[in-house]
């Protein structure tokens, strides 16, 4: 893609922190015009993260649409991420509720006729449980063909799970959706747990750009606090965001230093294994290879992204 595109964005999300990172580093980029915020529950549950997409909004002075989406999963009942997150999702800071409303148009009919509306044209950007995903394309089977890319964060691609031992937490929340998205798209670029874990933040780094003098630097400082302190990888070194790391492949692909491309299929079965995303990588069986999986991206133009989204030097 070259640099100079504009980009038309549809984000469907669980606001939660790294989600907010990843809103927020769309708002910053110009050529992007973000059509609206497609809401689940995920992280926290719908009224949180609706409340959480519209304040974060207000903090960053932009006028998005927000959808509001599925209150759970399709099929089976999830717990959610509250304890990474913060209770609201957003670091249980006690701020006032924003003053906006969320649109009444379902997160699924929205991106649906969104979809019609720039025929070809949308990026879609996947953060949270892929529920809407799922829903919109049982309401229109056609739905992939008008999306120029799919962005999904999810998975844990060799079983190095978040949430159980072999699955990461958007795609054990709602396998079932998962399945549905990821065995219809004919090709979608994956940002996984584990990819995740090979791209964190150094936490001094962070803490020095959150102190940028900007307004939605010291609300993300706030909000992300408690998020910070609990969610860092092995060494507690490094704060792993991941969210905003999907969303620096859905802004700058060109900078995905490795990609490989595999068949994947998600576990939906009851058990240990439920959630995991398993991946043909020896190419055994000769499925469609629909994932484009995030190997390495370069951790500059990561990092670049982020201070943007900050409004950090
Ligand atoms: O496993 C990380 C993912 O789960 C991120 O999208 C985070 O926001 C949570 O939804
Ligand atoms: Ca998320």
């Amino acid at each position: 893609m070259s640099t100079n595109r504009r980009m038309k964005l549809f984000i469907d999300t669980d606001p939660g922190v790294d989600d907010a990172l990843a809103i927020l580093m769309a708002l910053a980029e110009p050529r992007a015009e973000v059509l609206g915020l497609g809401i689940g529950a995920g992280n926290v549950g719908l009224a949180h993260t609706v409340r959480n997409a519209l304040k974060l909004l207000e903090v960053a002075g932009r006028t998005v649409p927000v959808f509001p989406g599925c209150a759970g999963p399709l099929v089976h009942p999830s717990a959610d991420a509250g304890y990474v997150h913060g209770r609201d999702g957003f670091g249980d800071t006690g701020m006032a509720p924003p003053q906006a409303r969320a649109h009444d148009e379902h997160a699924a009919l929205a991106l649906l006729r969104l979809s019609h509306e720039h025929a070809g044209e949308l990026d879609l950007v996947a953060l949270g449980p892929l529920t809407n995903l799922a829903l919109a394309l049982r309401l229109d089977p056609s739905l992939p063909q008008r999306i120029r890319r799919l962005v999904v964060m999810g998975g844990a691609v060799t079983g190095h799970g978040n949430i159980t031992t072999a699955a990461e937490f958007n795609i054990a929340y709602d396998p079932e959706a998962a399945h549905i998205v990821l065995s219809a798209w004919p090709a979608y670029d994956l940002a996984d747990w584990e990819a995740v874990m090979r791209h964190g933040l150094d936490r001094a780094a962070v803490e020095g750009w959150l102190g940028a003098s900007t307004p939605v630097a010291a609300y993300f400082a706030a909000i992300s606090r408690f998020n910070r302190d609990g969610s860092f990888d092995r060494r507690r070194t490094r704060w792993l965001c991941a969210d905003a790391l999907a969303m620096a492949l859905a802004l700058e692909p060109e900078s995905a230093l490795f990609m490989e491309t595999r068949a994947l299929s998600v576990a939906t079965e009851p058990g240990i294994y439920r959630g995991a995303t398993l991946v043909d990588w020896e190419r055994r069986g000769g499925q469609a290879e629909r994932a484009r999986i995030l190997m390495q991206y370069d951790q500059d133009r990561f990092e670049a992204r982020v201070r943007q989204a900050l409004g950090a030097p």
